[in-house]
């Protein structure tokens, strides 16, 4: 059961603006002290050669998240996050610069009210949840 408007997020801002959130996010992961290593790590281990599939990945779960195409499930199954994101120490400075970030980036991208809202205060809710330190 998603709260109040979640899934009118995908019906205002549409592909392109998770495209353009998650391009801002990931141009900022790259040449970020705490959390490019770890996602640096994270595309070593997977063999992959940019972070590019990273960043579909983020944005094929929230656009599924957000009430769009379920490409997402049907490409990696159940999302699992909090499992997933064991191999990384996310303490509260990370999971801070993870959201500091993404502020900037909604911010950058210019995405409307109410989806900005929304979308902060789901991150900031799941951001917790990945605290593992
Ligand atoms: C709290 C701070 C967080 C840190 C430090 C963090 C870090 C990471 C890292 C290093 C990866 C591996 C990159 C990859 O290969 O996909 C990853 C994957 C992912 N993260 Fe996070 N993350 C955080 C919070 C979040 C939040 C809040 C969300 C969702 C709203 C999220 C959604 C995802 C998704 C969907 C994946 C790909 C999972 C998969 O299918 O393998 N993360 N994260």
């Amino acid at each position: 059961m998603t709260q109040l408007g979640e899934d009118r997020v995908y019906e205002q801002i549409g592909e392109d603006g998770f495209d353009r959130l998650t391009a801002s996010f990931y141009r900022r992961v790259r040449s970020d002290d705490i959390l490019g290593p770890m996602y640096e790590r994270a595309r070593t281990q997977a063999g992959e050669t940019d972070l590019e599939e990273a960043r579909v990945r983020l944005r094929d779960f929230l656009v599924q998240r957000f009430g769009g195409p379920t490409r997402y499930s049907e490409a990696r199954g159940h999302p699992r996050l909090r499992m997933r994101h064991m191999p990384f120490a996310i303490d509260e400075a990370a999971r801070d610069r993870w959201l500091a970030l993404m502020d900037e980036s909604l911010d950058e991208v210019g995405t409307p009210e109410p989806s900005k809202s929304v979308l902060q205060g789901v991150f900031a809710h799941v951001a917790e949840f990945m605290r593992n330190r």
